[in-house]
């Protein structure tokens, strides 16, 4: 079953309770209580979920400590680039739990010598060669498809949902005809379906894929991304002595780039073509595609796939007046500070002629997003593979109008569509 038909309200009650769980099918409209929270200060004590009622993910993680969260842009900027008072070691129990320790979860020294070591693969510039060899023949394949078939389609399901997970596994050197396999474990493994226990049997099951992989790669060199974080060898910026990577730290980074870079991206790839159909801007898009940045930079502004980031409290503190003592907990809101009114005029509103500046939605400080140049490029290649092939698109009047929903992460429920043909 497809992520976006689980969304569904009226699926089965597991899948119900899951999806409950990141608010999807709960919350539709959270940003009204942002604004609400907002005018009695920024930072409230409780979780982001408690405050709507849900036990969400980001409420489980370290739940025997006291909670807090913060809502505006100032708030969430000073939390996530103050490393020494509010510590990524929060994602310990969450993440941590599934993939083990990665550089999201480290802070300060260690953490710049790993982000030192996978960054060089990630630029603007390898995204290009990417985007040639990888996303753009992938995107191509699903469209012919798509065109042959003649029937309504659901672009979230048949196309969003398999962009990302089929780059990485091509960066990752997965045969062909692995590709549907790994589709299936990433998201079993990224806990868009599944029980804990499966989530963990899907993790284990990438980890020994990707270690037969690694060994390949260290007899025989390759070009794809495993072959080259196989051979890197970087200079320590602290101490300047030079290091490979291990085994272990390779198969680390690799496992962290599925929850990572999947889920955020397919949903950002269904919130931007949403967002498009729903203000009739395609077409206008399609005629001058230099909005095309700028519609991808205000869909992330307007509904981030990734709401909020957590943070584990190293002292005792304040923040905007309010005592935080050492061992609570901060959630940083992604998604209220994009939508803080002293930063941007009318938040709630996907506007394409809003002047741009920096946003919150691939993070703030040391941890900012090392995908980000690959999140962008994907969503590009492949709106404008769509507006290359699908003309007058639109949204599907017979189907069920979709919406977007969830808490922990935005999503829409569906893209149906039609074009012509
Ligand atoms: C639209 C898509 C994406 C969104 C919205 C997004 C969002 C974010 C955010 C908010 C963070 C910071 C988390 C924190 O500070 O606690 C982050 C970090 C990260 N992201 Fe992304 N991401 C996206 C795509 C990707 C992709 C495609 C990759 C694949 C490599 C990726 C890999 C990472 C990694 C490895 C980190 C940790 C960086 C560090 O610890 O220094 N992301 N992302």
């Amino acid at each position: 079953m497809s992520e976006s038909s689980q969304i569904e309200i009226g699926a089965n009650a597991a899948d119900i309770a899951r999806n409950r769980t990141v608010g999807a099918g709960v919350v539709d409209d959270p940003y009204p209580t942002y604004d609400e929270l907002r005018k009695s200060g920024p930072v409230h004590e409780g979780s982001i979920s408690a405050v709507f009622g849900i036990e969400g993910p980001e409420s489980v993680a370290w739940s025997d400590r006291r909670q807090f969260a913060c809502y505006d842009w100032e708030t969430v900027d000073q939390v996530l680039r103050d490393a020494e008072t509010f510590s990524s070691e929060w994602y310990q129990q969450s993440l941590g739990m599934a993939i083990g320790r990665s550089m999201i979860q480290m802070d300060g020294l260690e953490h710049r010598r790993y982000r030192a070591l996978v960054q060089p693969s990630f630029t603007r510039r390898e995204m290009e060669t990417w985007q040639k060899r990888w996303v753009e023949p992938m995107v191509h394949e699903i469209l012919d498809d798509l065109v042959e078939r003649n029937d309504p389609v659901d672009l979230y399901a048949e196309l969003c949902a398999k962009v990302p997970v089929f780059t990485i596994a091509s960066s990752f050197g997965a045969a062909p005809e692995d590709v549907p396999r790994f589709h299936e474990l990433a998201v079993t493994f990224a806990g868009a379906s599944g029980t804990p226990q499966d989530r963990l049997r899907a993790s284990q099951e990438i980890a020994d894929y990707l270690t037969r992989v690694i060994e390949q790669r260290r007899s025989q060199p390759s070009d794809d991304l495993i072959g080259l974080l196989c051979e890197i060898e970087i200079e320590d910026p602290d101490d300047g002595t030079h290091h490979r990577l291990t085994d272990g730290e390779i198969l680390a980074f690799a496992r962290l780039m599925l929850p990572a870079g999947a889920g955020t991206t397919y949903r950002g790839l269904g919130l931007l073509l949403f967002a498009l159909l729903e203000t009739d801007q395609v077409d206008r898009v399609r005629e001058d595609r230099s909005l095309l940045d700028r519609a991808i930079e205000e869909m992330l502004r307007w509904e981030q796939p990734l709401t909020s980031a957590g943070r584990l409290v190293m002292r005792d503190t304040e923040l905007a007046g309010v005592s935080i003592p050492e061992g609570s907990v901060m959630h940083a809101s992604l998604a209220a500070a994009n939508h803080d009114p002293t930063r941007w005029e009318n938040p709630h509103r996907f506007d394409l002629d809003r002047p741009s500046q920096p946003h919150s939605s691939f993070g703030l400080g040391p941890h900012l997003c090392v995908g980000m140049h690959l999140a962008r490029m994907e969503m590009k290649a492949t709106m404008n593979a769509i507006l290359d092939r699908l003309p007058g698109l639109r949204l599907d009047s017979q189907a069920r109008k979709p919406w977007i929903t969830g808490l922990t992460f935005r999503m829409p429920t569906a893209v149906p569509v039609v074009f012509d043909r």
